[in-house]
């Protein structure tokens, strides 16, 4: 990559240190117990948090600002931590607290043997479907999200977690929603849109949730232990983020990138299952607190976005060629947004805390955004000083060429 020419004049240094490629992805924790209990495509690898508080071993105050499916705050816990996050999703900031909270009171509890029998009761097929009017078979009933019969065995089996001891009750109801997309007619992509076709069948929904069930108790028989700190959940939106006492030392992230990804509409049936949002519609407000990183964020309802030039002149010339004239809204909102971030982050900054932001940059309509130039120039209008931008690894846009995966290095200024 090329960080000679920036776009703006923001003091960065260049750093050619390439940390391994697999750093920047999640595949490594589908093998880490705990981290693999909800595999989440968009997660980076918890080695990145744990290569990094090896680096700061003075931090003690660790944030994730996009909390996500909690990666820092459990690679954080493992390494002694207690970790600051928030988390637009409240599907996906359970999902952390489960990882770290919930899963460290379930391992000073032996809930390991809980878990196994009612795996045993999965496996009977022993559940009784539950056919109420719950907002899932609502939504079920018009879409045909599952084949038939697997949402109210879904709710059934729910049912039954809610009987377990509170220790237990949601590592089993957390089986039970990463079960449920592989169990539906649907593929969970950017969004969950696309139905399967050519694609393997929806696996049977019953030995599914068994198999996860028999996973984490064996994740908690062996590594339970291991969490030693807390996540602390202290906002949803980033750009909101309250003033925290004490200021953090490090923070680790990675943001939406730039993609199109609809970070809540994607885990509907999980938010929908258990109990998140009532209906459907209720996506909207979610989407209007989510980072506009994807064209369906682009709202009337949203502020206007705060003006940028180095963002203004990309935006420009996706004013000309964009076929949708959300393309160039997201853009300039998506800078205007971050900016928002990197004050609030700021502001619960120690001095020289460091800021490690994992980022990759876009293409729209053959027109190259460099999402992590734009987004260090953004962080430096709102004191932070950028280290480096180093390589984690390449990728590939929609059409072929070739983009970038980095860290982006910050310090409070
Ligand atoms: C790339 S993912 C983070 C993944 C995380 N590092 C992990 O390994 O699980 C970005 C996250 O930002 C969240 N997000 C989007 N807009 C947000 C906002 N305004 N405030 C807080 N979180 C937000 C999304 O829901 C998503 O979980």
């Amino acid at each position: 990559m090329n960080t000679t020419q920036l776009l703006f004049d923001a003091p960065v240094a260049t750093s050619h240190k390439t940390i391994a490629r697999r750093l920047g992805v999640f595949d490594d924790n589908r093998r880490k117990p705990i981290h693999r209990w909800y595999p989440f495509v968009e997660g980076y690898s918890a080695d990145l948090v744990a290569s990094a508080l090896g680096e700061f071993p003075e931090a003690q105050v660790i944030l994730d600002p996009f909390g996500g499916s909690g990666t820092t705050a459990l690679a954080a816990a493992e390494h002694g931590y207690d970790c600051y996050f928030s988390e637009v999703n409240p599907y996906l900031a359970w999902v952390a607290d489960v990882k770290v909270n919930k899963a460290r009171a379930a391992a000073s509890s032996n809930a390991s043997a809980e878990l196994t029998s009612i795996a045993t009761a999965f496996v009977r097929g022993s559940v009784p479907p539950v056919d109420s009017e719950h907002p899932l078979i609502e939504a079920d009933r018009r879409r045909r999200f599952f084949p038939d019969g697997v949402a109210a065995h879904a709710l059934g089996a729910l049912q039954l977690c809610d009987d377990c001891r509170p220790e237990v009750r949601d590592l089993a109801r957390l089986a039970v929603a990463t079960s449920l997309i592989p169990a539906s007619n649907m593929i969970r992509r950017t969004d969950l849109r696309k139905r399967r076709s050519g694609d393997p069948d929806p696996a049977p929904l019953l030995p599914l949730i068994a198999k996860q069930l028999r996973d984490f108790a064996h994740d908690i028989e062996t590594a339970g232990h291991t969490i030693d700190g807390q996540a602390v959940r202290v906002g949803s939106d980033a750009r909101l983020l309250p003033e925290l006492n004490p200021l953090v030392d490090l923070i680790i992230t990675s943001p939406p990138y730039l993609n199109g990804t609809n970070y809540c509409r994607n885990t509907k049936l999980e938010l929908l299952a258990l109990g998140f949002i009532p209906d459907e519609r209720n996506l909207m407000d979610l989407r209007l607190a989510t980072i506009a990183a994807g064209i369906n964020n682009i709202s009337k309802k949203r502020e206007d976005p705060t003006v940028m030039p180095a963002v203004e002149e990309i935006a420009c010339r996706l004013d000309e060629v964009a076929y949708d004239p959300r393309i160039p809204a997201m853009i300039r909102m998506y800078f205007s947004d971050m900016r928002q971030v990197a004050a609030a982050v700021r502001r619960s900054s120690r001095p020289a805390a460091t800021w490690l932001l994992d980022i990759g940059d876009s293409r729209f309509c053959g027109v190259h955004v460099p999402t992590h130039e734009l987004l260090a120039a953004a962080a430096a209008l709102e004191g932070w000083f950028v280290e480096g931008i180093e390589p984690l690894r390449s990728r590939r846009s929609y059409d072929g060429s070739e983009l970038a995966q980095v860290l982006i290095r910050m310090r409070a200024v």
